[in-house]
């Protein structure tokens, strides 16, 4: 079966509730067209429901950008996988701004991908190495442990729900991305080799794994005319609604259908 692509904006820490609220208003229109790219944005929390309620009659889905994994607790400032059911449809899990600045572990990206299914919630799951593990030659075996580890007693009927992007770490919000090429070679080489081994080639083939890391207009089509890339996961450039309908219209023209 063809992997429909997925374009997803993570606005990380920006926009306020007004703000989020505009953006989709405007965004809607722009993007109402391109049915054959599913479109994901992924506000705060403090602007998740309204942003929901704003794109009740709309095609675009909602993620959130994190979750923890109890379903509720004493965890001050903690949000839970039941409280986001009926809210949000995705959620990222294990961004590298996460793992990086809020200690978040392959443990707890594996612990909160599971809450995650259990709540119907659809993981994107976040993996990547960072610059110095890039230059030591270690991407393959850093982006396969993290796929392992994340999906550890993870079954094969879970991972229809399941997305993947892979965004080194150096190519997040500096404007030096990875090529094509590069891209290709990890996603439709190590991440797809990874769940194979794990689940089976036919499974390894129908999960859709995007890029991430400076994806822009000038060089979506670049990652779209690969055959493994299914789309991308989106910091800056998802912030506008100009510069965000222009991606998917990009992955309409190349992979929608
Ligand atoms: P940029 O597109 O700003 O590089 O961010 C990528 C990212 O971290 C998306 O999750």
């Amino acid at each position: 079966m063809a992997r429909k692509p997925i374009i997803a904006g993570n606005w990380k820490m920006h926009k306020t509730l007004t703000e989020s609220v505009e953006f989709v208003h405007e965004l809607v229109p722009l993007v109402a067209e391109f049915t054959g790219v599913e479109q994901v944005v992924c506000p705060t929390f403090v602007a998740l429901a309204a942003v929901a309620d704003a794109l009740q009659d709309s095609d675009i889905g909602v993620g959130a950008q994190s979750l923890h994994w109890e379903a509720q607790g004493a965890f001050t400032s903690q949000i839970s996988p039941a409280m986001l059911q009926g809210i949000a449809e995705y959620v990222i899990i294990g961004h590298s701004e996460c793992r990086a600045y809020l200690h978040e572990t392959d443990e707890m990206v594996n612990k909160k991908t599971k809450a995650a299914l259990a709540y119907n919630l659809k993981p994107i799951i976040a993996v990547g190495e960072s610059n110095e593990q890039n230059e030591a030659g270690q991407t393959q075996t850093v982006v396969s442990g993290q796929i392992r580890a994340a999906l550890d007693g993870i079954d094969a009927a879970n991972m229809q729900h399941i997305i993947i992007a892979y965004e080194p770490i150096w190519a997040i919000g500096t404007g030096k991305n990875a090529s094509g090429a590069i891209a290709e070679s990890i996603i439709g080489g190590t991440i797809r080799t990874t769940l194979s081994e794990l689940y089976g080639d036919a499974i390894a083939q129908s999960v859709r794994i995007q890029y991430g890391g400076s994806v822009k207009p000038d060089n979506m089509a670049e990652y779209m005319s690969q055959p493994n890339i299914d789309g991308a996961l989106v910091g800056g450039a998802s912030l506008k609604t100009d510069s965000f309908a222009a991606l998917i219209q990009i992955a309409q023209e190349q992979k929608g259908s």
